[in-house]
């Protein structure tokens, strides 16, 4: 950096959205520029924005008012990942090979180029496994990158808890208890869909908050006999509605996961869903005309909205150490919890593998022990 410049710093925002990342947008714009006197900006539309050179100041005004909200001011995507870009011709139609796969180039360099030419001296990459691994290689193409953790899924296995995920449980476990008074009132079963991608976290946390009488989640695979047996003993205890919460990527034992679409264009192309409604058909199929099931898919509504007052708190101190670690020179690294502290660690230590539910991890045991059924065993 140039003597006697501003520091400028830039903020982007990769991938699905999740609430706190305009929290944290909050958090570190304030702290570069009341504690240390920076400049801010932040590019649009995630990798997108630095691809397109698309950004926006970021000053006192401009992020006022935004810690609560969900989404991203800066708006967010999950296609662009620069270093294996999807090209198009002069129609804007995709360039495809003789297999009609996509064809795609690394267009990294072009992105460098903007941050030259724009001054930047640090990038701040919010955003999950893929956001991450695109700030780890600019951070070894000689980019000052810092990553902050971020997706409702929880699946990152270099942080205890990414900012996101608190929200999304309150909401599910929210639906959870609205379903349980309706799904009572007919005699119902309701099946409710949540996000999670593979791992399960989700389902797990809601479901025990919730109440549910069946967790399925993609680390435990589930037999549908012993769904049915849950749901019959439910019903001779005198209680003939049963709640099932089901995470996105759970699966039936030797079956497969239920794709909902593929995203061609987008570097993780597969979106799960639709479990809820496959379960809710085969279940009718097995179970007495008394009870008919009925689907409910949370979908999206799990990341928008208002931000729990956890992630705000999560996403403030994220923001605040990433200032901070920018201050230092600290750069390659992810800022993250570890027990109740924050703390960084390498960009390397942080890509590839997810943070899956342990099948015989102490929060199972917690919901088996409370008669919470994961599909996997018969009912004793
Ligand atoms: O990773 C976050 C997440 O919400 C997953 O839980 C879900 O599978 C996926 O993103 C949905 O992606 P999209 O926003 O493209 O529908």
């Amino acid at each position: 950096m140039e003597t006697g410049k501003k520091k400028k710093i830039a903020i982007l925002t990769g991938g699905g959205d999740a609430p706190g990342l305009n929290a944290v947008i909050y958090s570190l714009t304030k702290t570069c520029i009341l504690k240390y006197g920076y400049e801010v900006i932040g590019y649009r539309f995630g990798y997108r924005g630095l691809l397109l050179n698309e950004y926006k100041p970021l000053t006192l005004e401009t992020i006022s008012g935004i810690l609560h909200k969900g989404g991203s001011i800066l708006c967010s995507s999950n296609k662009h990942n620069l270093f294996d870009f999807p090209l198009k011709d002069e129609n804007g139609d995709f360039v495809r090979d003789e297999n009609g796969n996509i064809v795609k180039r690394d267009v990294s360099d072009v992105a460098i180029e903007n941050l030259k030419k724009d001054g930047v001296d640090v990038l701040v990459v919010l955003g999950g496994d893929g956001s991450l691994t695109s700030a780890r290689d600019f951070s070894k193409k000689g980019v000052n990158v810092i990553g902050v953790p971020k997706t409702i899924d929880n699946d990152l296995k270099a942080t205890d808890v990414t900012f996101g995920f608190n929200t999304a449980v309150n909401i599910c476990t929210e639906a959870l208890g609205r379903v349980h008074t309706t799904a009572e009132s007919h005699h119902r079963v309701i099946i409710v869909e949540v996000m999670g991608r593979n791992a399960g976290w989700i389902a797990l946390h809601s479901g025990i908050a919730g109440s549910a009488d069946v967790i399925l989640i993609p680390e435990i695979p589930y037999k549908l006999e012993n769904i049915v047996a849950k749901i019959e003993e439910r019903d001779r205890r005198g209680k003939p509605f049963s709640i099932i919460v089901v995470s996105e990527g759970a699966k039936e034992e030797g079956g497969s996961q239920v794709i909902n679409k593929i995203v061609e264009d987008s570097p993780d192309a597969v979106r799960l869903g639709g479990i809820a409604h496959k379960l809710s058909y085969q279940l009718e199929q097995l179970i007495d005309d008394e009870h008919e099931v009925r689907p409910v898919v949370l979908g999206h509504t799990q990341r928008g909205g208002e931000t729990s007052p956890y992630d705000r708190i999560l996403s403030a101190r994220y923001g605040s150490y990433a200032a901070h670690m920018i201050a230092e020179g600290r750069f390659g690294e992810m800022v993250c919890l570890k027990g109740s502290e924050i703390t960084s660690i390498p960009f390397d230590e942080v890509i590839g593998g997810q943070r899956l539910v342990d099948p015989n991890c102490e929060l199972i045991q917690v919901a088996r022990n409370m008669g919470i059924s994961f599909g996997d065993e018969p009912i004793k």
